[in-house]
């Protein structure tokens, strides 16, 4: 697929946010890199919590920190994850509410991309993973 934003330095965006991963109960990090519409980029970590279900997992925590600056519209987002102190050796891909939050901001082409590395990767679209969404024009 040809790209018309340097993916390479994404998921290297992403690898440096997973750096800060808090994940002590889990020991599973995951780092995130959202690209916005303008050409920024928001990164974000997974940030868990002893009452467990205040966790919330990096992808939203990089769209909640975009969407305070002002973003509304999003390109693509990268995502690695994987046990602590070893390199991601399978794809993390989003979990459901993290979906649903980028169907909230995002069109159906809007890019995510799940890597092991720079070299491994795997990129779908929205509508690829979450297909029949709800979102506010079900509302209108
Ligand atoms: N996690 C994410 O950050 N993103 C995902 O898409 C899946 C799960 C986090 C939440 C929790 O801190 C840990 O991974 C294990 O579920």
């Amino acid at each position: 697929m040809e790209l018309d934003f340097d993916v390479k330095k994404l998921i290297k965006q992403a690898m440096g946010a997973r750096m800060k991963a808090y994940a002590p109960y889990s020991n599973y990090q995951v780092g995130a890199a959202l690209l916005s519409a303008q050409g920024r980029v928001y990164p974000g970590c997974n940030q868990e919590n002893a009452s467990y279900g205040a966790t919330v997992c990096a992808e939203r925590v990089a769209f909640f920190r975009a969407v305070q600056e002002g973003e509304r519209a999003f390109r693509a987002i990268v995502i690695v994850g994987g046990k602590a102190g070893e390199e991601p050796d399978s794809y993390a891909y989003p979990c459901g509410i993290c979906r649903q939050v980028m169907k909230e901001f995002c069109k159906d082409d809007f890019l995510i991309i799940v890597a092991k590395n720079t070299k491994e990767y795997e990129i779908s679209t929205l509508a690829e993973l979450l297909p029949h969404g709800f979102g506010g024009e079900n509302l209108a």
